[in-house]
């Protein structure tokens, strides 16, 4: 039976996208300018095209969604701040590849003050003379080869009275600290993110058994994204079945599910741009043995202790402490590390079973922008800010190891968003609770 359609959110409104590059420009001297090119489309092969993915700070800023777009900000400009170059409209191309929005549209749906075709890029020049300061992604070689090849035009005009650029700063890092905190539209679109996501983590779990391969279980994740809108993954679909789940990004999906085995699935759909980023592990026969059970309980305890923890003042070092205080303790009690807990923590030798980090930023991207640290600190959770928290075990295939634990990979992960008060889990719909997880998976029969 097909799943009945989520409710759908409301899109960022123009009032917002507007709101932000408001925001932006507050923080600008006025002779600057903004230069921001959206992503371009990508061979994949011959001639066909990666699926386009607008580039997140673009989007951020307008909401525009075709290729090769860019955005100029001219802060203070009596007609008009926001000017977008863009595609230009051409029957010919259209009838291939489909109605393009054009310079009208952009005016007209998108919010800009003005708009021009790509083939009238040559007076951006003229719109840039007078700005000092141009603000652009520093990292983008694109952008920077406009913004020079702008800069000499304008130099070499000077005696005619042309201003020309004398700086280049970075725009990236301040669009980065407006997207780490949320509005409350973002986060509508992240619940359904991290809805459509436990969705779809369940119905891999319904489809789970012994002798299906990790890909199928793939297919079925990414058929419940695409069947609720999220038309694309965020990254890369993982779903490692016994030790290839000990393998943090393993991709390739294409071994055979073991009876037996866990199988660890991180996955999440991208709806309207925002990120899901759920793991899951559970059985592939639908029952946990006790050695598994023992360490899955481990690493949900971390789990559920730190998400319970979040809220606006804690730091995510303080959250990883505490998974790691807890995971080393589960490790001792097990008989997978030897020695008093302080100490195995000091010397790090719980690193053997757990080398990543517990918590990213999530958001337009599912490694979302931002500091991290601020003066040198972990930087203290704001109300609107997005995070996973995702602990794991991963123990070893070695002659040490008790050999009932040889090889077995667990993670859980879950989306929360800083409230006021505490978190609030974004991705709740898929069980974590071993019991629970069991009895979903006996609906399968
Ligand atoms: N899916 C990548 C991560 O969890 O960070
Ligand atoms: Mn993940
Ligand atoms: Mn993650």
């Amino acid at each position: 039976m097909l799943p009945e359609p989520l409710p759908r959110p409301a899109p960022i409104s123009q009032e917002e996208f507007a709101a932000r590059r408001e925001r932006l420009m507050a923080e600008l001297p006025e002779d600057a300018a903004v230069l921001l090119p959206g992503a371009t489309l990508k061979t994949r092969n011959r001639d066909s095209d990666y699926p386009f993915r607008q580039n997140s700070d673009f989007h951020y800023l307008c909401g525009f969604p075709e290729p090769d777009a860019l955005l100029v900000l001219l802060p203070g400009r009596e007609a008009g701040e926001a000017i977008l170059y863009c595609q230009e409209k051409d029957p010919q191309k259209e009838a291939w590849t489909g109605i393009r929005i054009g310079p009208e549209g952009a005016v007209r749906d998108y919010g800009m003050d003005e708009a021009f075709d790509n083939t009238q890029r040559a007076n951006l020049t003229e719109l840039l003379d007078g700005r000092r300061a141009l603000y652009l992604p520093l990292a983008d070689a694109a952008a920077m080869g406009l913004a020079e090849s702008v800069r000499s035009q304008l130099s070499a005009r000077v005696r005619r009275g042309a201003v020309a650029p004398t700086r280049f700063a970075d725009v990236s890092e301040l669009i980065h600290e407006l997207r780490l905190t949320k509005s409350e539209s973002e986060l509508a679109l992240m619940r359904h993110a991290g809805h459509i996501t436990a969705l779809a983590h369940r119905r891999a779990m319904r489809a789970s058994r012994p002798g299906r391969f990790e890909y199928q279980l793939q297919a079925e994740i990414e058929h419940e994204f695409v069947w609720h809108g999220a038309r694309a993954p965020a990254y890369g679909t993982i779903v490692g079945g016994g030790a290839n789940a000990c393998v943090l990004h393993y991709v390739e999906n294409a071994d055979l599910l073991a009876d037996g085995d866990l199988v660890l699935i991180d996955a999440g759909g991208e709806f309207d741009l925002y990120a899901g980023d759920i793991t899951r592990t559970f059985p592939v026969n639908g029952r946990f043995s006790e050695p598994q059970r023992a360490l899955y309980d481990v690493v949900l305890a971390a789990e559920e202790r730190a998400v319970a923890t979040v809220k606006p003042g804690v730091t995510l070092e303080s959250i990883h402490q505490g998974v790691v205080r807890d995971l080393t303790a589960g490790l001792i009690e097990l008989g997978l590390l030897e020695g008093e807990l302080d100490e195995c923590i000091e010397s790090q030798r719980y690193r053997r079973f757990y080398l990543h980090s517990t918590s990213h930023w999530v958001g337009l991207d599912v490694h979302d922008v931002g500091d991290y640290r601020v003066d040198g600190q972990s930087r203290p959770l704001e109300p609107g800010m997005v995070i996973t928290i995702e602990p794991g075990l991963y123990i070893p295939d070695a002659e040490d190891i008790p050999s009932a634990y040889r090889g077995i990979g667990i993670r859980i992960e879950d989306n929360v968003a800083v409230t006021a008060e505490g978190g609030e889990v974004l991705t709740a719909q898929v069980p974590k609770a071993a019991d629970e997880i069991e009895a979903l998976m006996r609906e399968r029969d």
